[in-house]
């Protein structure tokens, strides 16, 4: 049975959970294996919007099995607010939710870390979503984070948050209080124990049992914290070269979905070459919608770099696009393309942030068009420049459109056969 994986080809937010809800429906297990509450999947199953932060999107149907894995990093009040949320829409979670015992866990001490760097100016900001995934993941590779199975025993966390905060402390302006950590901490554990479980050995024998498996990638492959624009990234794994350890297990998906908006939009610090700051990019983020499903902030946005794409699906393994938010580019008169950066020969992008931050773009402008899309559910009725528009974009990353998405609703993203003709 082929394993699936879904994932960001840009900064995040390029409309995974959307696809995710509409694939997961045919899967047995839908695996998170990175980020936490960073994410913000939005999706609109029957009763209205739903926007998902640590639960794997297959939660909205009712056979997947969801899997927080042990790459994950959890905060285990905000989880709980989620489960509470989803299961007072109707989607119950008995049986169908299995958190890591090995799931990092972000705390208090954690959130004031993110925040104490955020406060310190550009020296040290990078524009995180406050929510402790730095220090979170930070601590674990410092072997001293606390985990999930810590959680379900009062002398482990003790001693967990003890060491944790005897090494962090120096860092922070008021010592953080163990004692007062302790109690919520280990309700929440109380709470969270039907679902905590080995999800590396559960994963192992799905696999055994060749059951479908979706792995649902957060953020997107250009916040990767090594393949990145680092240090202006996330913390964990984003490519597909996060799936093996974030989820424990050896394997490659045989298909590899990799999602781009039909623009480009970033939120946060960092370069961005084919930025917009101007009218064309105030158009774009009215009409598209941006700002960040977890913070609210307004997103950058720019057009699309198809240089970094192919890149990053070269790097992840892409075996199909999905161009997702096509509708938003209707009327915008020419568009631009991002097809390499003045001066820049190497076929790679560079690993020096000054050298990534000094990028400035080529373009190929191609010709736009005037419909409304958004209601279209096939690619033979899109405009012929819109197709040709897929095509360049098809041919310049040579790795084929697979799904075509033109509005939010779950019907509104059809696949394609191959190269679109124009
Ligand atoms: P952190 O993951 O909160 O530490 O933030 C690090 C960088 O990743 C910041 O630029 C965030 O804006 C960005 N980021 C984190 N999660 C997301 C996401 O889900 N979508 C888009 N950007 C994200």
């Amino acid at each position: 049975m082929p394993t699936t994986a879904i994932l960001g080809l840009q900064w995040g937010d390029e409309g995974k959970g959307k696809l995710v809800d509409s694939l997961s429906a045919q899967q047995d297990f839908c695996v998170r294996f990175q980020g936490g509450g960073n994410a913000g999947h939005t999706v609109y199953p029957p009763g209205g919007k739903i926007v998902l932060h640590h639960l794997p999107t297959g939660v909205l149907h009712k056979d997947c099995i969801n899997v927080m894995a042990q790459g994950m990093v959890a905060d285990p009040f905000k989880l709980l607010d989620e489960i509470n949320e989803v299961e007072v829409r109707g989607f119950k979670l008995a049986g169908r939710l299995k958190i890591s015992d090995r799931c990092a866990v972000t705390t208090p001490m954690h959130l004031s870390l993110d925040a104490g760097r955020e406060d310190g100016g550009s020296a040290t900001k990078v524009g995180t979503t406050q929510r402790g995934i730095g220090p979170t993941y930070a601590d674990r590779y410092d072997r001293i984070g606390v985990r999930m199975a810590d959680l379900l025993d009062g002398t482990t966390l003790r001693e967990a948050l003890s060491r944790a905060v005897s090494v962090r402390a120096c860092q922070m302006s008021v010592e953080p209080n163990v004692d007062a950590m302790l109690k919520p901490l280990r309700e929440a554990g109380d709470k969270l124990r039907p679902y905590i479980c080995d999800t590396a050995l559960l994963l192992a024998e799905a696999m055994k049992e060749e059951r479908r498996i979706l792995f649902e990638g957060a953020q997107g492959a250009m916040l990767d914290v090594c393949q990145g624009t680092y240090p202006y990234v996330t913390s964990s794994h984003t490519t597909a070269a996060g799936i093996a350890a974030g989820s424990g297990l050896l394997l490659a998906p045989q298909d590899v979905i990799g999602v781009s908006k039909a623009y480009c939009t970033r939120v946060g610090d960092g370069p961005f070459p084919t930025e917009l700051a101007d009218a064309m990019g105030e158009k774009l983020r009215q009409k598209g919608g941006e700002f960040g499903a977890t913070t609210g902030r307004p997103r950058r946005c720019g057009w699309i770099d198809l240089f970094a794409l192919r890149y990053v699906c070269k790097i992840s393994g892409v075996t199909r696009i999905a161009i997702t938010k096509l509708d938003v580019l209707s009327a915008m008169g020419e568009l631009n393309v991002g097809v390499g950066y003045k001066g820049w020969k190497e076929p790679g992008l560079p690993a020096d942030i000054r050298q990534f931050t000094a990028l400035q773009p080529e373009y190929k402008t191609l010709p736009g068009w005037d419909e409304d899309i958004s209601k279209i559910r096939s690619l033979g009725e899109l405009p012929a420049t819109a197709r040709s528009y897929l095509r360049f974009v098809e041919e310049y990353v040579g790795v084929p459109i697979g799904i075509i998405s033109v509005g939010p609703e779950r019907e509104a993203s059809f696949f394609s056969e191959g190269a679109p003709k124009a």
